[in-house]
């Protein structure tokens, strides 16, 4: 059984949340869709423990903080900044800081295996686009990103979870949430995406770190409670992050 992570985003807690649920499992290898970094208190925790994961994507986050970030709204940028000050600080040894640097260096921004394609963003632009729930009535977008998938694709960045089939009949795509399935979904024929959801900052109205078992063709959605007060209350005591990083993580939005 496969664990999928993704958009953890430096939320230590909610990070530490997950990987005990996984540890409930009988899990083997965890695939890690990026953005480990960005808008959270805890980036050097978190990048040092997604080290584990036998797959671990380069996501836009990482990415900003790697090099001059791009497209980021205000507070994303600051956050991007201020990561970046905790990636270099005095109080690391150097051996520490080039680990995690070459670490994210080395990021992937595409992984294919037996079928599955796994991105941060899209298939079509893996480190930036995104796929909304309500892109399945943008039929030339979906068209276009479908064509570029095999059979499965697993991605992140919306920070909304669910699937997304299509149905050769009539032309039509479907996305369906976490809760219209039960938290299970079995993959079939059809083409499908998988949105695994984000750990660190779901953004589909539920608070709880979200993440998906993958065992053979069956998927099942986990959504897990973690010590949030804890990390607003970091967030809020570093001035750099905005406080509404941390008080938006509470409506899940
Ligand atoms: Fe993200």
């Amino acid at each position: 059984m496969k664990a999928l992570i993704s958009d953890i985003h430096s939320n230590l807690e909610a990070l530490q949340a997950v990987l005990a649920d996984i540890e409930q499992h009988n899990v083997t290898e965890i695939y890690c869709l990026g953005d480990i970094i960005g808008y959270g208190p805890n980036p050097r925790e978190c990048i040092d423990l997604v080290r584990q994961c036998r797959l671990v994507l380069l996501g836009n986050h990482d990415q900003g903080a790697m090099f001059d970030p791009d497209g980021f709204n205000p507070p994303a940028e600051r956050a991007i900044f201020w990561t970046r000050a905790q990636l270099e600080s005095p109080a690391d040894s150097r051996q520490n800081k080039e680990d995690r640097w070459e670490f994210l260096a080395e990021r992937p921004r595409v992984f294919k295996e037996n079928g599955f394609l796994y991105v941060h963003g899209s298939a079509r632009n893996p480190l930036n686009e995104y796929v909304f729930p309500e892109d399945i009535y943008n039929q030339r977008k979906m068209d276009r990103i479908f064509a570029l998938v095999e059979k499965y694709c697993f991605q992140g960045h919306t920070h909304v979870p669910g699937v997304f089939t299509e149905n050769p009949q009539d032309d039509l795509y479907q996305f369906q949430s976490p809760e219209d399935l039960n938290y299970e979904f079995k993959l079939d024929a059809r083409k499908t995406l998988v949105n695994v959801g984000s750990v660190g900052q779901p953004r589909d109205g539920d608070w709880r770190a979200c993440y998906v078992l993958l065992d053979d063709d069956a998927l099942y959605y986990r959504r897990v409670e973690y010590d949030i007060e804890r990390t607003i209350q970091k967030i809020h005591d570093i001035p750099e992050l905005d406080n509404f990083l941390g008080d938006r993580l509470r409506d899940g939005r």
